[in-house]
């Protein structure tokens, strides 16, 4: 019997290409492994920069390498960007490891259902609300989960007129107030948010993220000293949760720096929460995972009151950081999957769903 083909699709268009080159080199490792090459064949898809998919020996050179093929910053034939390379024809079920914007946000995913082969994780509905900030606490707010007091702005607006931009500041003082943490609707990564303690830092925080996106999200601070906590989810519709993970680190918040530079964050798996709050927090994931319609894996981060014991859902991820290092791995790998294992149950979600249902 012919094996499973795997399309292993990574890159892409966003910031987080680098990252996704690393988290699916610890994909390919994994699929390497005894067990999984007996079950599946590996082929790999790598997006460049520019839109090109790219496979074969060159996609293997960039795994290989860990660094990106450089490109003009437009592709120079445009049909490049609308041709697969021939042996997607020969994938028998996709695994993007893509991460922001053209990557988890519906968009691939909406071309890989067009293809009609599975593919892990989410389908288009899932990732297009996982993705927008105000869309994801829109169905949070429908599932009673809590959160932190938030106001979507739509951004071009507080430009368009000098009037409204002053009410509007005034109304988000009296709605969300200070602190605030003001972000881009669809980013990722931190980027493009910033934390306002005053007027002044709150209109060049709305400046800055308006920069970004043309939706933008004000919320109010979750508590004055919190713990940043974070869960794996893994199932389709009777999904799994992981044991818990904590981020700690120096900086005033996780911002792109504490995120991206060695050493400056710590995971601690798991966290040391109580065995109750624990449950409370996995009871939410699970929540969470099923009110954006999220399918097979995604992660779940919550803000842990360190004086008042609140817990706050904060954001969930469908397509996690997947590299070695990377929270959503570690934390099955403490639940008792290992990685190969991880992979190969992710490929038969995608095989037991298909087709998406959206
Ligand atoms: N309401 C909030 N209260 C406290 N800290 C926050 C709040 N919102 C964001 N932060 C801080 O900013 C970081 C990034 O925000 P997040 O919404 O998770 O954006 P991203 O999707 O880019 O990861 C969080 O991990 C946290 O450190
Ligand atoms: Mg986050």
């Amino acid at each position: 019997m012919t094996k499973p083909c795997v399309g292993l699709l990574f890159g892409g268009r966003s910031g987080e290409h680098e990252v996704s080159i690393s988290s699916a080199r610890a994909v390919a490792r994994a699929f390497g492994e005894a067990d999984n090459r007996d079950r599946y064949d590996l082929k790999l898809f790598y997006i460049q920069k520019d839109g090109c998919w790219q496979s074969g020996s060159l996609a293997q050179q960039v795994l290989d390498s860990g660094a990106a093929l450089p490109t003009s910053a437009h592709p120079q034939n445009r049909q490049n960007l609308w041709q697969f390379p021939p042996d997607a024809a020969e994938v028998t079920v996709w695994f993007p490891i893509l991460h922001g914007p053209n990557g988890e946000d519906g968009t691939i995913q909406g071309l890989l259902s067009l293809m009609q082969v599975p593919y892990v994780g989410s389908a288009v509905l899932g990732s297009a609300v996982g993705m927008d900030k105000i869309a994801m606490k829109t169905a949070f707010a429908q599932a009673n989960l809590p959160q932190v007091a938030y106001q979507a702005i739509d951004g071009s607006q507080l430009w368009a007129d000098s009037c409204h931009y002053g009410q509007g500041i005034e109304q988000l003082e009296i709605e969300v107030g200070y602190p605030c943490f003001v972000k881009p609707a669809n980013l990722g990564s931190s980027v493009g948010i910033g934390k306002a303690t005053c007027r002044t830092e709150l209109e060049s925080a709305l400046e800055l993220a308006a920069r970004h996106d043309r939706r933008v999200i004000v919320e109010a601070a979750a508590d004055t000293k919190i713990r940043e906590i974070e869960c794996a989810v893994l199932g389709n519709d009777q999904p799994e949760a992981s044991v818990l993970g904590e981020i700690t680190y120096d900086a005033d918040f996780y911002d792109y720096e504490t995120k991206y530079t060695p050493g400056l964050a710590n995971l601690l798996i798991p966290s040391t929460l109580s065995t109750s709050v624990t449950q409370d927090i996995q009871a939410m994931a699970i929540a969470a995972f099923k009110a954006v319609d999220a399918a097979g894996l995604a992660r779940v981060d919550f803000f842990y009151g360190e004086t008042t014991g609140r817990i706050v859902l904060n954001e969930i991820n469908t397509l996690p950081g997947f590299t070695a290092t990377s929270m959503y791995p570690q934390l099955w790998a403490a639940t008792g999957v290992p990685f190969g294992e991880l992979v190969h149950r992710l490929v038969q979600l995608a095989l037991d769903r298909f087709p998406p249902s959206s």
